[in-house]
Order: C-alpha cells, then sequence, then structure tokens
C-alpha cells in the first residue's frame, strides 16, 4: 500500500461513520462512504465534499469494501450480522475496524454481554480469520467528533494483529482523539462494555459526549512501548 491507505466506512451515512469519515477526509485519507442505497451514500458524499472541500465518495457497502484497504464497521448491533456477512468476500487480507457496540433497546445504559463475547469477536469468527478484525471508537461520541475540534477522549484499539493495531491508532490519532493500544481482541468487550456506562453519565450530567482518558502513559508514548 502506498501513501494513505483507502478507508471504507460501512454506515458512513451515520452518526459515526460520517463523523469519522469527514475526520479521516480532512486528514488526507481516501475515503468511500458505504450505506445500504448507493444513492443515499452519494448524497451524503456530495454533502460533506461541498462542506469541506474533501474527496469523499459514495457506495453501497459491499463496492466500498472492495474498493478500501481498510473498512470501518459503524451500523446499529441489530444489522451487524447481515452487513458483516455482505461486506465478507469483498474483505479478505484488510484490516477491519468494528466500532459496533452490542446495545440492545431499551436498556442502552444497561451493560448486555451477547452471546460470542463481544460484537468484536462476533465480527472475527463471521469473518473468518482471512479478515484483521481489530477494534475501536467504542467510547467517543460522534457528537465530539463532529465538533472539529482536538478530542478530550482516549480510543482503545484491540486485535489479535500487532501491526494492524498500530494502524488503527494511527487513524484514531488523525481522527483527532488519542488512540491506545488496549491489546488482544478479546478484551475489547471491556470497551464495548463501557459504552453502557458512558450513556448512563451522558444521562445523569445531562451531557453528550462523556468519554474516557487514560492516565500514567508518559507524553509522546501513545502506544504500547514494549
Ligand atoms: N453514535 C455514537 O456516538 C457512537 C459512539 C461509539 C460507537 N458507536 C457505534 O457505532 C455504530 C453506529 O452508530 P450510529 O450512532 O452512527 O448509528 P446510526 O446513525 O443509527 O446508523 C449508522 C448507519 O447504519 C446503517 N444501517 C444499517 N442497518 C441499519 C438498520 N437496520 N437501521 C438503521 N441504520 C442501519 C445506516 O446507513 P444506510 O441507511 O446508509 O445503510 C445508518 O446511517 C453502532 O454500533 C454504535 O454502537 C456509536
Amino acid at each position: 500500500m502506498q501513501g494513505r491507505p483507502t478507508i471504507a466506512v460501512i454506515g458512513g451515512t451515520g452518526d459515526l461513520g460520517s463523523a469519522l469519515a469527514k475526520r479521516w477526509a480532512a486528514a488526507g485519507y481516501p475515503t468511500v462512504l458505504g450505506s445500504r442505497s448507493k444513492e443515499k451514500a452519494d448524497a451524503a458524499a456530495r454533502e460533506m465534499n461541498a462542506s469541506h472541500g474533501s474527496a469523499v465518495s459514495g457506495e453501497d457497502n459491499r463496492t466500498a469494501a472492495a474498493k478500501a484497504d481498510i473498512v470501518v464497521i459503524a451500523v446499529p448491533y441489530a444489522n451487524h450480522e447481515a452487513i458483516l456477512n455482505e461486506i465478507k468476500p469483498a474483505v479478505t487480507g484488510k484490516i477491519v475496524v468494528d466500532t459496533v457496540v452490542p446495545l440492545v433497546p431499551p436498556k442502552v445504559s444497561v451493560v448486555q454481554l451477547p452471546p460470542d463475547g463481544s460484537a468484536a469477536l462476533r465480527a472475527q469468527r463471521l469473518l473468518g480469520e482471512a479478515a484483521r478484525v481489530q477494534s475501536a471508537f467504542h467510547n467517543v461520541s460522534a457528537s465530539k467528533l463532529k465538533s472539529g475540534e482536538s478530542i478530550d477522549c482516549d480510543v482503545l484499539v484491540f486485535g489479535d494483529d500487532k501491526d494492524a493495531r498500530a494502524i488503527v491508532i494511527d487513524l484514531a490519532n488523525a481522527a483527532g482523539t488519542r488512540g491506545i493500544d488496549g491489546g488482544p481482541l478479546a478484551n475489547s468487550i471491556a470497551a464495548e462494555a463501557l459504552t453502557s456506562v458512558l450513556i448512563g453519565i451522558n444521562r445523569r450530567f445531562k451531557v453528550k459526549g462523556a468519554g474516557i482518558r487514560i492516565t500514567g502513559i508518559p507524553t509522546g508514548q501513545p502506544r504500547d512501548p514494549a
């Protein structure tokens, strides 16, 4: 891969997906918005380009995944499995970044563990070992990302492939957050569960973007130094 990798955001018309896409496009990553409808993706890309002068394109989800080097999944948990099955043929050998939190309405502020252990482990099971599944961005709110400012928030990155984790940490940094190596994919449930805690904090404190900050890491060493 020469230059910056192309990123496809599956669910790129949504709250989190569009906010991340805008930030990556602004940071110089070729970015493709994926949608169940190419027309909807095209319209979202046009709007983004008009307001931000970027060069984002729109595709149906599977074509977006096929065009990208890195595929980010930002769809509701209810549609996670269907979307993973749809894009599976297009992600062999690619880094797939799952942002999905296993929220089950109406009790989204209560941690509910999914049958696979976590959404990320479900993604790895459904996509198979040929996909380099990482998970991240569970604890940063779309509203903060949309603010356009640097964000006082850490993003924990999980995955069983250390090189891929480092690439996703770079993406978290490029989005204006601080990426932190959270270790293997099995640890993803910690961040996925924390989202329900943050939703509850948002409600109780009447705020939109409660997030997390890891303390004790020397400045300039955002990654696992080992
Ligand atoms: N929002 C946040 O602040 C935030 C923060 C951390 C993590 N997350 C996670 O990120 C994922 C996306 O969250 P979001 O808030 O961005 O969701 P959203 O705006 O409701 O949906 C994202 C996109 O998913 C697509 N989609 C596919 N199947 C769908 C269905 N059955 N119903 C509705 N939309 C469907 C839609 O795109 P098309 O119609 O174009 O296909 C939609 O624009 C979730 O798993 C969430 O837990 C969100």
